[in-house]
């Protein structure tokens, strides 16, 4: 039984599974939908039209019936037939009546006995049923039995009475003197009926294969355009062409062709940078592996080379390999800094211990340009952040600051924070960044004068690295520089950290 049941669900999971992937096709639904919307009338119609008309047939058949019936009962009284039945002019009409009618005429006297049965088998029975007897009250009814195909009906047979002897002041009553129970075939009404039915059903035929026809001819050209669009973008893909896509053929591909041309420039301007990162890392690792051959090629090539010349070849060498080892290490941070938020190590900082620790480390390069550091901190601030990351973005900053400084010059620290972020602003009274590069300073590998951030052993990177730490922790960077004059960094950075 369970194996069973097993079976079954699996099959009807299969067949939802299936359902759905069919209701799926945004065809298919449209499909439906116009079939539905044009089948309902349709068949309803028929429905209605053909119910109409044999509710109508079946009126126009009991009146009909019924007016020959009341002529007949007058002339029953008149010749006295309840009494008796051998008048042949109204047997002649009887006959004739139930013959006309393909149907059965009973007449019944007050007695309840059957006088004339058409059928010759019930005569001189008597009759006892609901209607007859509401009959003989006065009430006349009549009813459609649509199966066996025949209308039954009760029609009193009457006589005007009048009391009095005077003709004129006599009062009239209407008598009932009998009953005559009358069924009547429909049988011309059912064949008209499924004569009617079946030219409406051809019809009907006709217009649901035209509506399939439709409904899948529109189903097909309203599609079309994403169908278009797909292609075009299938298209896009394999070739990995610059040219734009564009459906025309609705608002709706124009809109999906236009997003879809704005997701390809941004994947192109994506892909534009890496090839420039890229070449960029080849050409910066390559040049201190170029002076090391020089350098090496040159002692080689010489003979009977002094000791000092020796020592001062490999020193310089030395400081080749110590730049290509800064170049590898920023690289790396950087690439740290490219992965996702989650890779951040927060933890409650104190971040005035942090800034003193940075300047204690700078200061001695400081002391060697002749630079004066100085911090002030306005208030004690901690703040959740990555404490390794905070230290490269505020240690690059600095040295920054202090590199590219001058002859007694002087870098001033300021720590601040409001109830919401605190703020590092680096300031220095340097050679500041001409107004075309300040909004490059941030791009990897760029450096203003290249021969001297070379000079003083920087790769391009520094900005790049704080940038994108300060990035992953939700924070802000802003410079302002007069060149000749100084440079001012401001970083705001939340005190707490918010998790996207
Ligand atoms: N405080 C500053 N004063 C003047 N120029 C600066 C300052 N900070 C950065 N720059 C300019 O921005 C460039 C990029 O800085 P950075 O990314 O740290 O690279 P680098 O390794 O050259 O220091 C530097 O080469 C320098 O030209
Ligand atoms: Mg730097």
């Amino acid at each position: 039984m369970f194996v069973l049941n097993g079976v079954w669900d699996t099959i009807l999971l299969k067949r939802n599974h299936h359902k759905i992937i069919f209701l799926r096709s945004l065809k298919t639904r449209i499909f439906l939908i116009l079939l539905i919307v044009g089948l309902i009338p349709c068949i309803s119609m028929r429905y209605a039209i053909l119910q109409n008309y044999e509710q109508r047939a079946v009126d126009v058949r009991t009146t009909d019936v019924t007016t020959q019936l009341r002529i007949l009962a007058n002339h029953l009284i008149t010749y006295h037939y309840l009494q008796d039945t051998s008048s042949e002019v109204i047997n002649a009409e009887i006959n004739q009546l139930s013959s006309l009618y393909d149907g059965r005429v009973m007449i019944i006297n007050s007695d309840l006995r059957i006088v004339k049965d058409t059928y010759g088998i019930s005569e001189n029975k008597t009759i006892i049923s609901e209607e007859v007897i509401r009959c003989i009250k006065g009430e006349s009814d009549s009813k459609y039995d649509k199966d066996n195909g025949y209308i039954e009906m009760t029609i009193p047979i009457t006589e005007t009475v009048s009391f009095g002897d005077n003709p004129d002041t006599a009062e009239r009553k209407e008598r009932v003197r009998g009953v005559m129970l009358v069924s009547a075939s429909t049988d011309s009404i059912r064949i008209t009926m499924d004569i009617l039915s079946r030219k409406a059903l051809i019809v009907e035929m006709i217009v649901i294969l035209a509506i399939l026809i439709v409904s899948v001819l529109a189903a097909k050209a309203l599609i079309k355009p994403f169908e278009k669009i797909t292609e075009a973008l299938n298209q896009a893909q394999e070739g990995y062409t610059d040219t734009p896509i564009s459906v025309t053929d609705c608002l709706e591909t124009e809109h999906i062709g236009d997003a879809f041309n704005r997701v390809l420039g941004r994947m192109k301007v994506l892909d534009d940078s890496r090839q420039e990162f890229v070449s960029n890392v080849s050409h910066e690792l390559k040049t201190p592996i170029t002076s090391m051959k020089v350098l090496a090629d040159s002692l080689i090539s010489q003979k009977d080379v002094p000791i000092e010349v020796y020592q001062e070849f490999m020193e310089d060498i030395t400081k080749e390999v110590e730049r290509e080892d800064k170049i590898i290490t920023d690289l790396l941070s950087l690439v740290k800094m490219d992965r996702t938020a989650a890779d951040l190590n927060i933890a409650e900082v104190d971040i005035n211990i942090l800034v003193e620790l940075i300047m204690r480390r700078l200061r001695p390069i400081a002391q060697k340009r002749d630079v004066e550091l100085v911090y002030e901190s306005l208030r004690p601030v901690t703040a959740a952040v990555d404490e390794v990351k905070m230290t490269l973005v505020l240690s690059n900053l600095v040295e920054n600051a202090v590199k590219y400084n001058k002859e007694h010059g002087w870098v001033k620290v300021t720590l601040d924070a409001d109830h919401q972020f605190f703020t590092v602003v680096v300031a220095d009274s340097g050679i500041g960044i001409p107004k075309e590069s300040i909004d490059h300073i941030y791009e990897r590998f760029y450096r203003v004068d290249k021969s001297r951030s070379r000079e003083i052993g920087g790769t391009g990177l520094g900005l790049a690295i704080t940038r994108s730490a300060i990035l992953m922790h939700r924070g802000s960077i802003r410079v302002e520089s007069v060149e000749g004059e100084g440079t001012t960094f401001t970083v705001r950075i939340p005190l707490s950290y918010i998790p996207v």
